[in-house]
Formats: C-alpha cells, structure tokens, sequence
C-alpha cells in the first residue's frame, strides 16, 4: 500500500451529483489522494446526498450510520456529508443530534471548497459546516476524475427556476445559471481528445440553457455548434422540461446525426387539474401536442418520462387522465414515483392537510406500472430485426458471458462476451434478436466501429 490516503465517494441521486462527485475526486487526486475500493479501505469518505424522494434520505442518512462503526475503530478518518441534503437546514440540525461522527457538511454551491474544508476539519474538534444559500459565480477549470470509459456528462446549467410545488431541486441547487458556450465547448473539445465518444449534456432543465447569457443562446444553438466536434459520436441531454421543449430544438434533433433520438420529457401528471397545482404550466393538451410535432419530425423518437402519483389532491379521475395519456404517448419507459412530501414546498403544505391515502397511492401505482410495462414490451418488439450501432458499457454484473450495451436511443441491448475480444467501451454493429420489457437482445454483425479504448492512465482533467 502507498503512503497516499484513500479516499471513497458514495453518490445517491441523479447525474447531476455524479458529476459532482466527479469533480470531488479530482480536486482530491489534486491533493494526492488515490481511490479506494469501499469505504473500509479510505482516510476519506465522502456521501454525496440526494434529497428528491424521502427515500433517497432514508437511503443516505442509513449509509451515513453505518459509517459510525469505521469511525469508532479508526478515530483519524474523516467523513464528509456533501450534495442536495446538505443544502437543507434540518439536514444539518439531524446530523449533530444524532451523527457527531461525521466531520465535514458542504453543499453543493461550494464543492471547490473541499480542500480548504479539509484542512479546517484537521484543526477543529466539532463538525465543520460549510452550506452556501445561493450560488457565486459558476467556477470554471475544477480539476475532474472521470468516470472510466468514453461516455461522459457536462454540465451545461446548473439549478432551477421552474419551483413545481412538489419539488426541493430549486431549493437545493439554486437558480439557473448557465455556463458559457465557448467554456463547454472547450470542454468538449478536450473530452474529446481524451477519447470520450458520447457526451451527455446535463441540467435540470436542460432546455432552458443559455436564456440568462448575455447575449442570450438556447439549447439547440449549442448542440449546433458541439456538432461539428471530431471525435464525439453521440450528443444526448438531460432532463427536459416540456415547457421549453421548443420546435427549433425538435428540429435541430430532427436534422442531425449526432444528436440521441431519445427525449426524456418528465410529464407528472395526465391530469390538466394536477399539472396546474404541480405549477408545471402547461396542460395536458399542450403535452400531447408537443409529443406529436415530435413524433411528426422524429418518427424513431424514444421518449420516456417521469410520473407521480398520489400529488394531494390526485383524485380516481385524475389518475384515469394518467392512465390514459400513457396509452396515447405510448412511452419508450417511465418512471414511476409515489408522491413524497418534501419540506418547504407547498405541496408538503397541502400534503399535510389531506393527503391520497397509502393503499390508495400504492393502487395508483401498481396499475401504472402494469400497464406501462405492457407498453414497454410492445414497443420494444418493434426493434426486433434492425441494425443498430451499439456501444458496449461494461460486463454484465448478473452474467459474465453477457456484455451491456446501449443504443444511440438509449435502449440496453445485451450481446454476448466472445471469449478472446474485448469489446469494452467500443461501437459495434448489432442486430436486434429479442426484445423484452427492459432490454434488447442482439448479436454482433461486424467488427467494432470504433478503436479500442485509448485511455489506459486516466488524467485527471
Ligand atoms: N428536473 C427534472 C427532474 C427532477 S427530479 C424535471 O423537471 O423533470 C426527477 C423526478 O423525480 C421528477 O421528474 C419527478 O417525477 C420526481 N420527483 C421530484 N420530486 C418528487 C416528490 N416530491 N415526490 C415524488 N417524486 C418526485
Ligand atoms: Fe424540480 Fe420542476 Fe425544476 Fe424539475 S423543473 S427540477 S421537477 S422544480
Ligand atoms: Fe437528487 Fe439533488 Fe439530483 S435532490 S435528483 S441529487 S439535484
């Protein structure tokens, strides 16, 4: 073992937090830290927090629990507690009470902070609490470990203006700020260099990139101008808000190689009733309407989408409303939640004073996901027969012999691992055998289209 202290990031929650995470262990490879495989192995372990879903805290506050028992038997390791939980004040009032173990809480406004917090936890006897209300400037050039592989996110906007009544993204991450177009295709540019293939734009609401520069740009201009970018096979984005969705975007997608077929279009609710009181502002027929000039100008479109359940208020009605939506978008996939009540938000308020009953929410939900899941089957069959270039993730974790793919439109297309070839991290031509519920079967028709991983030694860039 080298003298290096090992450090450990355990990452709940969305993209957006893995890319924070990202930019967590590259500050610390910076200061000489390397990775360490569990947290049993590090001096440093780190909790990058998701606050979304009551689940998602449960999740994290339970792991944050168990750490107790490293630190009891190894005193001079330290623990930090960062991400979307931080960023709100009963978080840090519950971690004093009842998890003194842990030595550092940041947010996520000031992960450049990380190696000044370091050194103070050295200094200080208590817990060292560093949660910033709202966000400074965006701060560019942090040093990032990426994940390995050529796949790899870019943030393009931070925070949310949208505040749907349901939602603490708004009040974790802050107001949109947009980064220049000029600094993420810089960043491109070097990703690409790298030999990183399939970039993924990321914001909370992707599509309302670039309205608060100065001059003002959008979503589509940028994937115009990262198109031309050698190197870079597959541009996707993430997540849009159908609001923003605009027809210029729809038609920038529409004419380009490059850009994923898949739109992850979070709807919520089919119900125009509950969209109104989610403050989602747009109806159910405005929806449909935007799905259908999509479909109209992308007819191999994959849409998926988000939906919850049980809103306050959500009556038998409303739910029929969902129902059927699902049947006349008829989804690629959706994921479903169970409303969860989120502090300060006024539907938490509404929550309060007459909430769907349990059995009642768990009703809703089992009869969406039967009926979505019938439609995911359906419409997988159809790729049964065509050819597709897939790009190989990584060895299946359940079967040795399968390798994990994913297509330009984001479907999982599962291959056989050929004794004597690695394929990992390449692009290879399928064709599509079988289809299930979740995933494609397919066999490969060809050699792999792209060369053979580059990056042995990862830089820290
Ligand atoms: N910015 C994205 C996603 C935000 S969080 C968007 O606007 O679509 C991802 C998903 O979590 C949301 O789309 C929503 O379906 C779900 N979600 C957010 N808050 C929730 C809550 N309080 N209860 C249940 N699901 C929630
Ligand atoms: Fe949350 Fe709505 Fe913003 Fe999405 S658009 S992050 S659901 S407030
Ligand atoms: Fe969770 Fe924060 Fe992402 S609340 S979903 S980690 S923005």
């Amino acid at each position: 073992m080298s003298g290096a202290p090992a450090y450990y990031i355990r990452t709940y929650g969305c993209q957006m937090n893995e890319r924070d995470s990202e930019i967590l262990a590259g500050q610390l490879e910076q200061l000489g830290y390397r990775p360490a495989a569990g947290a049993e192995d590090a001096q440093l372990v780190i909790v990058n927090t998701c606050a979304v879903r009551g689940s998602a805290e449960e999740h994290a506050l339970g792991y944050i629990g168990q750490l107790k028992r490293l630190k009891d038997a190894r005193p001079e390791m330290t623990i930090a507690v960062a991400g979307c939980m931080a960023q709100e004040p009963e978080t840090i009032a519950w971690l004093k009470r009842h998890a003194p173990h842990v030595d550092i809480v940041f947010g996520t406004h000031n992960l450049h902070r990380l190696p000044a917090l370091l050194e103070e936890a050295q200094a200080a006897d208590e817990m060292v609490v560093d949660v910033w209300e709202s966000a400074g400037e965006v701060v560019e050039n942090l040093p990032s470990r990426r994940a390995e592989g050529v796949q790899a996110f870019v943030n393009v906007i931070y925070g949310c203006d949208k505040f749907c009544t349901f939602c603490i993204v708004p009040f974790t991450r802050g107001r949109e700020r947009s980064r220049r177009p000029e600094d993420v295709e810089a960043e491109v540019r070097a990703l690409a260099r790298e030999g990183f293939q399939d970039v993924t734009l990321l914001g909370q609401n992707v599509n309302s990139y670039g309205h608060d520069l100065d001059p003002p740009t959008d979503l589509a201009d940028l994937l115009t101008r990262l198109e031309p970018i050698e190197g870079i096979r597959w541009l996707r984005y993430l997540t849009s808000h159908p609001r923003d969705f605009s027809q210029k975007l729809i038609d920038t997608v529409a004419a380009s190689a490059k850009i994923s077929r898949h739109i992850h279009l979070p709807v919520q609710s089919g119900s125009s009733a509950v969209l109104r009181k989610m403050n989602r502002k747009y109806t159910r027929e405005q929806y449909l309407d935007l799905v259908e000039r999509i479909r109209r100008a992308i007819p191999d479109a994959v849409l998926t989408t988000d939906i919850i359940v049980g809103f306050p208020g959500e009556t038998e009605e409303d739910f029929l409303a969902t129902l059927s939506l699902v049947e006349t978008v008829r989804y690629d996939a959706a994921f479903t939640f169970l409303y969860s009540a989120r502090a300060g938000t006024p539907a938490a308020r509404w929550e309060a004073r007459g909430p769907v009953p349990d059995p009642v929410k768990k009703d809703r939900l089992n009869r969406l996901m039967a009926r979505q899941y019938a439609i995911s089957w359906e419409k997988n069959q159809a790729w049964v027969g065509r050819r597709e270039v897939v790009l190989v993730e990584g060895v299946s974790k359940k079967d040795p012999g399968v390798l994990a793919c994913r297509s330009h439109a984001n479907k999982v297309v599962l291959i056989a691992n050929e004794p004597g070839v690695d394929l990992v991290h390449r692009f290879v031509p399928v064709r599509i055998t079988g289809a299930k519920t979740f995933f494609l079967t397919a066999e490969r028709v060809g050699e792999p289209v792209s060369p053979p991983r580059r990056r042995v030694e990862l830089p820290v860039l």
